[in-house]
């Protein structure tokens, strides 16, 4: 859904607030958190969509680590997961467990446990999973936790919603498709880790709304101004060619209409660069907020675990007239 429609049917609903429930609704966090009590939380998170590619097993496995990464962008570890499939009664029932056995390889990658599912007919297949994490309740992460001269660290390139727009229309070649499945089914894990050994100010991860949506949720949550390197931002190379041609997946243009009041663009940046800041991406990395001389330790912590490209990519500060600003 858009973000604007999707907002406009939450802020309807009623308000749920206990002093146990430290992550909620309000700060358009990746999950909720609830204490259970002086040294466990639990993180709560739940999310599934439609194949973005055609083999099942491989669709599992991205939308089992997609879901997982919200668990990651807290700080936390993953503990249990429970399936949740729309299938078609058509379609023959061994993909339906290509598509489980691919989240089941996810989920025990991550070292947690698949306890249990539901899944429903349909006529479109859609799979996820809801998970649930355990974090210390002092060492939550948020995205609301930058603070002024913070440096912000991006752990996987952006470009896949492009890419997988790309697949649709059968325009991608096999090299980049290969490298586009590693970069979604890869699970946040070791970014998480080397975030959680650095210690950092704040973190989201970067999925549907796109980056400068997440980016701008982390702003508004923190009460700051975030400003974007887009020279220095890691983007998968053929997404700027196909960006380039137009093939460009219609949430892009959602979260550009919905972030037109947040963006303050900055000079001269490309078409194609400006596309790809909007493009919502399947299971992306890691948004990381980290003080300046934290920086160089996190680096070296990703360069020796982390599989994708990373970099900083902005700086925090203090509010001005713009939630976001583009250079
Ligand atoms: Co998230
Ligand atoms: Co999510
Ligand atoms: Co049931």
């Amino acid at each position: 859904m858009s973000p604007q429609a999707l907002a406009q049917v939450l802020c309807r609903l009623p308000k749920f607030s206990s002093e146990n429930l430290l992550v909620g609704l309000d700060t358009c966090d990746d999950a909720a958190v609830y204490r259970i009590n002086d040294k466990q939380a639990v993180i709560l998170t739940l999310d599934f969509f439609t194949p973005v590619v055609d083999d099942p097993y491989i669709f599992g496995q991205i939308a089992a680590a997609n879901a997982l990464s919200d668990v990651y962008a807290m700080g936390g570890t993953p503990v249990t997961a429970l399936n949740i499939a729309c299938f078609p009664g058509c379609l023959p029932e061994p993909v339906l467990g290509e598509i489980l056995r691919g989240g089941a390889d996810k989920v025990i990658e991550a070292g947690a446990l698949v306890v249990g599912g539901h899944t429903v007919e349909d006529n479109e297949p859609k799979y996820g999973l809801s998970v649930m994490g355990m974090v210390h309740p002092k060492r939550i992460i948020t995205n609301a936790g930058s603070c002024p001269g913070d440096l912000l660290v991006l752990t996987k390139p952006l470009g896949t919603g492009i890419l997988n727009t790309a697949i649709k229309g059968d325009l991608l070649s096999e090299d980049a498709y290969r490298k586009n499945v590693e970069i979604m089914s890869y699970l946040n894990k070791d970014a998480c880790q080397a975030m959680l050994k650095t210690g950092v100010s704040g973190c989201t991860d970067i999925t549907g709304f796109g980056f400068l949506g997440h980016a701008a949720e982390m702003a508004e949550a923190s009460g700051m101004t975030l400003e974007i390197f887009t020279e220095s931002l890691p983007v998968i190379e053929e997404s700027i060619e196909l960006a380039k041609m137009g093939i460009i997946p219609g949430g892009a243009y959602r979260n550009k209409d919905f972030l037109r009041n947040k963006v303050f663009i900055q000079g001269n940046i490309t078409q194609e660069m400006e596309d790809i800041l909007y493009d919502p991406q399947t299971s992306g990395g890691l948004l990381i907020a980290l003080p300046e001389e934290k920086a160089g330790l996190l680096s070296e912590e990703l360069k020796r675990v982390n599989r994708t490209p990373y970099a900083v990519v902005g700086r925090v500060k203090k509010r001005t007239d713009h939630i976001i600003e583009v250079k």
